[in-house]
């Protein structure tokens, strides 16, 4: 879950290795560092917060290296203090590196070096790669063969960057189950956790795969797989990848903007899909295995998150599509369960980033079962695109808030329209069906114009320390993400409930100083959800909802009331999720929070 970045080329290096961090700062960002190899030594710079730390200490040193690298950290071993900041070095700083994951057999490697004489500085499991290669240098003399070897005896999850006064002009990488990328430039090579730092250099890319390492100098790169301790000849891809996407506009930060682009992202996760007149869809990604998919007879949907929020909409909506059982599984669970599959179940894999280590895990763990492995992923080219036999694309542009919003919007159209690819002609009503799908960015639309209203709600609010979310049907996933929301961005506690289980329990909690949100647009247990919030409201319960416009009689049961655009159903939650947001949006900033950066968390979750 951290962001690391190397340079190597004509320019100042730390000019890119720093813009590279900014990029990567949504994948942690609790201490930042750099290292860079001037003349014939390394310098290390490593504080406690944010990038722009480093950047103003870096913009004070006057070295212009051509070779460096920096890491932007979430910490996973050893508090978020300098100390325990990367990159890590050797005692007598000639090796550097930095690293993303976590090395499973630290410890014991740890101990053996500690054996030999090694003295460690901090508490990370990283720190144990800089002097294994020392070790592995003094016995063989070559740096190259000293990285092999070190890299081949570590295990878990990791993406390692080194530099070294020891080898001077060379950048050193290696992947195991953890993102890394090779940009390929004009005489410039720029090595990346994601592509994001290196479109501004190249689209010219190598996805390094599990078990490979680059060794790059001024000449060219080599790939090696340090498993079979074999060459690989591999060439660079172009990257589809949009720098536009990615600025703030005149927005504050990019949590809002990200909400803001619901519509858009509608109509990108829909556009040349969907055919509304014919009552056809048509996803290309899916082609390849057109004939596996009509054999599917079960789906496994793994996702973490608010992926897995959006894997439950889909639940309810490709069984009531395609009549075909689904189950949502958390992939941090899935992986560790022991269930019985047939060659006729097939595992969809929903990730934003596509690098979820959880998710990957899933996959992992049916690879080779003969099992169709699908995916729904907005980061093109990520390892999860990449290791799934076919999938759909959200196409919702990079998404750098912390807080998942506009993916999930995404995620749901898709899975609307994987329903209606699987039940081809399950159902009557297809075309209207996809008339509504086609004109949600217009609702979507219209329902921004509310915004205001949703911030006078949402700051009333803020005074409580304690939310339930409930709701029915589709409204109960959306209620698990609206309390996911609130929780991950203003701190406040807040839980998503089943409606209908409120008088199995959590019924006791209500009084009133504890809130309500309850999910409530038109849908067939409408009346049901009426009396869930009349129980609470019987009980001195604040309530605020979400419903449909026109409902006046929920006015009379709650305190406050959001309404969305008439749409069907099946589709509510993609207007119900852009409230939800805003809502816990409006919260956050009135608490003074920082909604883009919540404290401990990080955008991407590369470490199980
Ligand atoms: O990239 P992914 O969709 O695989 O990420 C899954 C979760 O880590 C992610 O949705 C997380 O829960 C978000 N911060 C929620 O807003």
């Amino acid at each position: 879950m951290c962001g690391i970045v190397g340079y190597l080329g004509n320019k100042n290096a730390l000019g890119p290795v720093v813009d590279g961090l900014k990029a990567l700062e949504y994948r942690g960002y609790d201490s930042a560092g750099v290292a860079y190899i001037n003349s014939d030594s390394c310098t290390v710079i490593k504080r406690v917060g944010r990038v722009e730390t480093i950047e103003k200490l870096v913009d004070k040193e006057k070295a212009t290296p051509h070779l460096a690298m920096g890491h932007t950290r979430w910490a996973t071993h050893g508090a978020p203090t300098t100390v325990n900041a990367h990159p890590h070095f050797n005692h007598d700083k000639t090796i550097m590196v930095v690293h993303n994951g976590i090395i499973e057999n630290f410890q014991v490697i740890k101990n053996r070096l500690i054996e030999l004489g090694y003295q460690f500085a901090t508490e990370t499991d990283t720190e144990v790669v800089p002097h294994l290669i020392e070790y592995h240098f003094k016995q063989s003399g070559s740096f190259e063969d000293a990285f092999e070897k070190a890299v081949s005896e570590l295990e878990g999850a990791f993406s390692i960057v080194a530099i070294s006064s020891l080898a001077l002009g060379q950048l050193f990488a290696a992947r195991l189950s953890s993102p890394l990328v090779l940009g390929v430039g004009e005489d410039e090579f720029i090595l990346a956790s994601d592509p994001s730092a290196i479109m501004e250099h190249t689209k010219k890319v190598i996805y390094l795969e599990d078990y490979e390492l680059a060794i790059i100098s001024k000449k060219g790169y080599k790939i090696r797989n340090f498993k079979r301790a074999a060459v690989v000849e591999k060439t660079a891809e172009e990257l589809d990848f949009d720098l536009e996407h990615a600025a703030l506009d005149d927005f504050p930060n990019f949590m809002l903007k990200e909400i803001f682009e619901a519509p858009q992202t509608i109509k990108l996760a829909t556009l040349g899909r969907i055919r509304p007149k014919s009552g056809t869809v048509k996803l290309g990604g899916l082609v390849d295995v057109k004939d596996k998919l009509k054999e599917v007879q079960r789906l496994i949907i793994v996702a973490c998150g608010t992926s897995y929020y959006a894997g439950l909409v889909g639940e309810y909506l490709i069984e009531e599509l395609a009549h075909i059982p689904v189950e949502v599984q958390l992939a941090s669970e899935f992986k560790y369960r022991f269930e019985p599959f047939s060659p006729s179940t097939a595992v969809l894999a929903i990730s934003q980033s596509g690098e979820t280590a959880d998710t990957i895990a899933a996959l992992k763990k049916v690879e080779g079962r003969n099992m169709l492995r699908l995916g729904i992923v907005n980061a093109v080219g990520s390892t999860v695109a990449r290791m799934t036999d076919a999938g759909v694309y959200c196409h919702a542009g990079p998404e750098r808030a912390v807080a998942s919003t506009k993916a999930f919007i995404a995620q749901v159209c898709v899975l609307a329209e994987i329903g209606l690819h699987f039940g081809n002609g399950k159902i009557r009503d297809r075309k209207r069906f996809l008339q509504e799908l086609d004109s949600l960015p217009k609702k979507a639309e219209q329902l921004l114009t509310q915004v205001d209203k949703i911030r006078q709600i949402a700051e009333k609010y803020t005074r409580f320390s304690n939310f339930l979310y409930i709701g029915r049907r589709y409204g109960y996933p959306c209620a698990l993400e609206g309390a996911l929301k609130l929780k991950e961005i203003t701190y406040i506690h807040a839980e998503g409930y089943a409606a209908g289980e409120m008088k199995h329990g959590p019924l006791a909690m209500i009084d009133k100083n504890f809130a309500t949100f309850a999910i409530a647009p038109d849908c067939q247990v409408l009346e049901k959800v009426y009396s869930n919030i009349s129980e609470i409201k019987a009980r001195g319960g604040p309530i605020v909802a979400v419903a449909t416009e026109d409902n006046r009689q929920i006015k009379k049961l709650v305190d406050d009331v959001i309404y969305i655009p008439k749409t069907i159903e099946q589709l509510n939650p993609v207007l119900v999720a852009i409230v939800i947001q805003l809502f816990a949006y409006y919260a956050a900033i009135k608490l003074g929070k920082n909604v883009d950066r919540p404290r401990n968390l990080a955008k991407s979750v590369t470490v199980e």
